[in-house]
């Protein structure tokens, strides 16, 4: 990388987003010995502390492995089995490693994040947080740059050979592709989750996904020693609206304290917010010298636990192809990229649909008999369990 006396900047990849999808491909593009600068509009500690994703399917943990970033998730990440299914007095466990040979691990996207940014740190990666302004230039060019005002609002450009847009869905990588280039697709769901995070051991060795007649419930965790739950909640619902107390008993009921002597403890809860559901894919994932990664390309919702880890295998898929277009000015890779990564986006945004009309209701009777139905078969016929548990623990990547 160079600095030139103005301070605009020379590296061989811009990286618009220090996400989890951004900070990776630093990382995997630097172990290939690919320099790159990613810019970053809000704080490290304010990215660091977003509580989001807890599921890594077994190939996000198998890339971070090979990555060298996985000392700490082999610690204190704890790997399931699979998860329960139920509905009111009826539970069920699918065991993905007898279904399919695959297992997840609970392990918080803060933490992933925390992990990244300790490696990219120790290498000296260059990352400017705070920027506003952020905008992308000649990206149909060989000579593509990301402008920017740095934290003390001085304006900067970065000028690379490629451009990846790793800033999620509220940055300006995706409208940088062309109106008459692309293609979006978009779904929204007439609900939305009331998250909370508690500092209380889990009631559960391993997640609870919840039908109920009054809505979808969750039972989550991020340690022994502190859960994360989810309500089915009206679109516009004020967290704050819910209390403490209305939260737990509503959990108690979708989640069936008392039945079979189950029970659900309650304890401090020290987050809670409300989380929109969306559908959305953008294509292609690639315009000449800008690449989209992970939620800048596309949003599931979170029901099948699916958002990192696709941004994860976004990068897993990207990397590589970015190595040998700019170390072996070999463009098979880049060219297959948008693609290839689509294949598995939409087999996930298949998937994470499917789960979320399975659990949620919509007040149809219609609908609640036909999801009944749909949980019977997915947990009493081997076919349908082993089409979960493949989604859901992750297909390969490069699938
Ligand atoms: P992000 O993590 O969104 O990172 C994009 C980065 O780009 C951000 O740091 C952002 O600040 C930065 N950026 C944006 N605009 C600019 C700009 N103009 N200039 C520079 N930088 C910019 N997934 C699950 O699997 N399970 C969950 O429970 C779950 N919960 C979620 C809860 C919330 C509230 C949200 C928003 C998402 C959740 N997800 C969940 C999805 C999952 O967290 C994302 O799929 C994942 O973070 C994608 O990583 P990413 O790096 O692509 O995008
Ligand atoms: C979590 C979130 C999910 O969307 C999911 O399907 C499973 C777990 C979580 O936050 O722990």
């Amino acid at each position: 990388m160079t600095t030139s006396a103005t301070g605009d900047l020379r590296t061989r990849v811009a990286i618009i987003g220090a996400g989890p999808a951004g900070m990776l491909l630093s990382h995997l593009l630097a172990s290939e010995g690919v320099e790159s600068v990613v810019v970053e509009s809000r704080s490290q500690e304010y990215v660091a502390g977003r509580i989001r994703a807890g599921i890594l399917e077994q190939s996000t943990v198998d890339l971070l492995r090979s990555a060298g970033l996985a000392d700490r998730l082999a610690r204190e990440g704890h790997e399931h089995r699979g998860i329960y299914l139920q509905w009111p007095h009826e539970r069920h466990h699918l065991d993905f490693v007898d279904l399919t040979g695959r297992s997840v691990w609970v392990y918080g996207q803060t933490e992933v994040q925390k992990d990244l940014v300790a490696a990219r740190t120790a290498a000296g990666q260059q990352v400017h947080y705070e920027v506003s302004d952020t905008a992308l230039h000649d990206v149909d060019t060989d000579h593509p740059s990301v402008t920017f005002a740095d934290s003390d609002g001085r304006p900067r450009r970065v000028t690379a050979e490629v451009v990846v847009g790793c800033d999620g869905s509220f940055g300006p990588s995706r409208a940088a592709v062309p109106d008459g280039v692309r293609s979006t697709w978009e779904k929204t769901y007439p609900y939305s989750w009331l998250g909370i995070l508690a500092d209380v051991p889990p009631s559960t060795d391993e997640l609870i996904y919840a039908w109920h007649p009054d809505g979808f419930a969750m039972h989550s965790m991020r340690s022994s020693t502190v859960s994360r739950l989810y309500l089915q909640v009206p679109n516009g619902t004020d967290a704050q609206s819910w209390s403490d107390d209305r939260i737990w008993e509503s959990l108690a009921t979708r989640l069936g304290h008392g039945q079979d002597g189950w029970q659900l403890t309650p304890g401090p809860i020290t987050e809670k917010s409300v989380l929109p559901m969306r559908s959305y894919v953008q294509t292609p994932m690639r315009h000449g010298r800008l690449f989209l990664a992970g939620d800048a390309a596309h949003i599931v919702p979170p029901t099948g636990a699916k958002g990192l880890n696709l941004a994860v295998a976004d990068v897993g898929l990207l990397a590589p192809a970015l190595v040998d277009l700019l170390s072996k000015d070999d463009a098979r890779l880049a060219d297959a990229y948008s693609a290839t990564a689509l294949r598995r986006v939409w087999r996930c945004t298949h998937f994470s649909w499917w789960m979320t009309t399975m659990l949620h209701t919509s007040g149809d009777p219609f609908d609640e008999q036909l999801q009944l139905s749909q949980l019977r078969w997915v947990t009493s016929s081997a076919a349908g369990a082993t089409g979960l548990a493949e989604n859901y623990a992750g297909l390969p990547i490069g699938f």
